[in-house]
């Protein structure tokens, strides 16, 4: 496959063809979503949960994000790779965030970087790009924001909310991001600011009218036990955790049955080099 370019997703744009995005967090996972064609990877900061087992995403370091990126960028080639700035790596000034983008370029082996925030941002993001880094900006729901936002809540179903959205979205483009994430936004706003814009709008809970699509893999796969809660806007196209359970299980039960490893899994030993062990 032919690795897919910031001109590719340009291309991708102007003829109106979704983009398609997916979140991996390490060699197997990035794997997977390039054998399976995705145009776009997300190193994003929910591995901090997905991955590492943490609470939310503010306790990922940008150390451990470097990590899972190397990791992803040796397992996927084609596919235009993006890493999440994580949380306190870009927010202090515009220097740090360009300093920090370097990091995940240069050590992470990402051609992109997404950072959240709109109005606010904008010099950081003009910065970042100012050094040659591609950036994907993150408006709407802003999960590194949640304490601010007062949790995981719709953004911009009011009309100053949609208004701020808005002008969330134009000032990013206005800064130089090549795209932008809109998350957990009613559909008619998304499809109008993806209409009013230059750049492709990436959704996630955001509905059909963005430019393109992102979700997390280990969502739409359904790698997590039943009766765990998922965003409304997750469609699970899988059932990896109950093939995994099934899998795991199964092999538990043949070795407390000794009927797992059985004679086709065994390795042979020539009868005259038995007979002779064995006296
Ligand atoms: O970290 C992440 O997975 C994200 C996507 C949900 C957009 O930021
Ligand atoms: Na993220």
């Amino acid at each position: 496959r032919k690795k897919v370019t910031l001109q590719t997703l340009q291309a991708m744009y102007s003829r109106q063809e979704p983009i398609t995005m997916i979140t991996a967090h390490d060699f197997p996972s990035a794997h997977v979503a390039e054998h399976a064609g995705m145009d776009m990877i997300l190193v994003g900061d929910s591995l901090a949960m997905v991955a590492l087992g943490m609470e939310d995403t503010s306790e990922v370091l940008l150390e451990e994000m470097l990590l899972h990126c190397k990791s992803v960028c040796r397992g996927a080639k084609a596919p235009f790779i993006v890493g999440d700035l994580p949380m306190g790596s870009y927010e202090v000034s515009p220097e740090q965030a360009v300093q920090s983008a370097i990091r995940l370029v240069k050590e992470g082996r990402v051609q992109a970087v997404k950072l959240e925030g709109g109005v606010e941002m904008a010099p950081a993001i003009a910065k970042i790009t100012g050094a040659g880094i591609p950036v994907l900006a993150h408006i709407g729901l802003t999960p590194q924001r949640q304490n601010a936002l007062g949790g995981f809540r719709v953004q911009g179903k009011s009309v100053a909310g949609a208004l701020k959205l808005l002008q969330d979205a134009q000032a990013v483009q206005q800064a130089g991001a090549f795209g932008v994430v809109l998350e957990a936004i009613p559909e008619p706003v998304a499809t109008l600011v993806t209409k009013k814009l230059q750049i492709p709008t990436i959704g996630i809970g955001a509905g059909n009218g963005c430019s393109g699509q992102v979700l997390v893999q280990v969502d739409m796969s359904g790698y997590f036990p039943p009766g765990r809660r998922i965003p409304k806007f997750v469609k699970k196209f899988g059932d990896l955790w109950g093939e995994a359970s099934r899998a795991i299980e199964a092999y538990r039960e043949e070795v407390k049955a000794r009927s797992y490893p059985g004679p086709e899994h065994n390795y042979p030993m020539a009868k005259e080099e038995l007979e002779e062990f064995a006296k």
